[in-house]
């Protein structure tokens, strides 16, 4: 269990002191339940965490990760930066008030438009994916007659131990340019020379779901290494911005990194050697966005069918699927869960969660011991806050669920449920 989540008197799983019963009468099921203490608390400990006496720190929520009106205001409440990727999520920021200059935008196929859109509204960093980019960039800003800050996204080449999908620093990967092309340099030789673009420094993101601490610290030591050479050349480096990635539980087997010693390690790795070659950073940045919110999330749905196969296989049917976690199917990924009107009971039955949707590979939970289920239960699937809902999409015209934030006993509505004329707004 994480976060606020409670068992009460009844066995019935209550989160941020609101009862998975009361949720479901309130809001319907599915629904995503975020624990806002939770969310408020992981912020603390890395903010607490990433912290130095020599550099000045940043932590910028990736936003990919759950993005909403109402999360953006929880971000500038935290008084975090927001790592966007797109004019969507910049759009979403923008409706929240968000302070722009406090906007990170990444992304390796940024369009005209939402470069455009950047500039404008006063992104406070571009992270520049390539020499393409950069070339659209200086041009956006000399037409505006505006000047931006950007940091060029670089490719460390760290095999980080994670799903193929999700890493990123491999020499093959599409993001960033390789640290090892001498292309690179000449391209922060011309950032560093514009006149409209400020350079700032250099990023990396290795990956995600990352469990080895070794693989950050190694990044660490690679890119602070990268800027010694930079610095050498007479270039100065401000910022390093190390990304995200960091590992966190999610079902048996998982061993998350501690975060807490991974950030300060890895703060204290660049420390040394900014101090042992004088290399003059002055901003550190990270990005974290699933150890920020998966374990905020739970995914409530309605068990409406159970079956047992020929072969002896159990089943429950929720009222969800792959349109709401498409997690399992993409990444293999793996979940726990709970009868959340049935905690008490004895996990006996082992069953796989299968959804609505009319593909074999739509199965939330695979073969796992669950309380045995009657239609109607309440089944919650946890850890689900980060790349659910941002994922989410409308395969077999299923709406997609509401989002609910709840806190000290009381919910309230972050994202309303889709309805089925939602569904057809954009048809003609
Ligand atoms: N910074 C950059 C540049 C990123 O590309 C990402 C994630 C992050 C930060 C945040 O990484 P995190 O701390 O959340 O691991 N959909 C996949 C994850 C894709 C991650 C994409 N980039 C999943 O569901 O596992």
């Amino acid at each position: 269990m994480f976060g606020t989540q409670e068992i009460n008197g009844d066995g019935i799983l209550e989160i941020g002191g609101v009862s998975v019963k009361k949720l479901k009468g309130e809001y319907g099921t599915p629904l995503y339940v975020m624990d806002k203490n939770y969310i408020v608390e992981k912020a603390e400990l890395i903010k607490k965490s990433f912290k130095s006496k020599v550099f000045k720190t940043d932590v910028a929520y990736a936003s990919k990760a759950f993005l909403t009106v109402g999360m953006c205001k929880i971000v500038e409440e935290l008084d975090l930066c927001l790592d966007v990727v797109s004019g969507g999520e910049i759009y979403t920021a923008l409706k929240a008030h968000f302070p722009m200059e406090k906007a990170h935008f990444h992304g390796n196929s940024k369009s005209i438009e939402e470069l455009n859109m950047a500039v404008e509204y006063g992104i406070g960093t571009i992270i520049v994916d390539n020499h393409l980019e950069f070339k659209l960039l200086e041009d956006i800003c000399e037409k505006k007659q505006k000047k931006i800050n950007a940091i060029l996204r670089v490719n460390p080449g760290i095999d980080a131990h994670t799903h193929e999908y999700i890493q990123t620093s491999k020499f093959d990967s599409k993001f960033g340019e390789s640290i090892f092309m001498e292309e690179t340099k000449e391209l922060i030789r011309r950032i560093n020379r514009s006149e409209w673009v400020k350079f700032e420094g250099i990023h990396a993101h290795i990956g995600s779901q990352i469990f080895d601490i070794n693989s950050f610290l190694k990044e660490a030591e690679v890119m602070t290494n990268y800027i010694k050479e930079l610095v050498e050349e007479g270039i100065g480096i401000e910022t390093l911005n190390l990304g995200g990635g960091y590992g966190i539980y999610y079902s048996e087997g998982d061993e998350p990194i501690d975060l807490e010693l991974c950030l300060k390690e890895q703060v204290s790795i660049i420390e040394k050697i900014n101090e042992k070659y004088n290399l003059g950073i002055k901003k550190l940045q990270i990005e974290p966005g699933r150890s920020l919110v998966a374990n905020a999330g739970t995914t409530l749905y309605t068990i409406q069918g159970l079956k047992t196969t020929y072969s002896g296989k159990n089943y429950y049917f929720i009222d969800g699927g792959m349109t709401d976690n498409i997690r399992p199917a993409l990444y293999q990924a793996a979940y726990n869960g709970t009868i959340g009107n049935r905690c008490l009971e004895e996990k006996e039955n082992s069953v796989t969660v299968a959804g609505k949707c009319c593909e074999s590979g739509d199965l939330i939970i695979k073969d796992a011991k669950l309380q045995k289920a009657e239609l109607g239960d309440i089944l919650c699937v946890f850890g689900t806050g980060a790349y659910n809902y941002s994922m989410a999409s409308n395969y077999n015209k299923i709406p997609r669920p509401a989002v609910v934030i709840v806190e000290n006993g009381e919910s309230a509505l972050m994202v309303r449920r889709e309805s089925y004329e939602d569904l057809v707004r954009n048809d003609v």
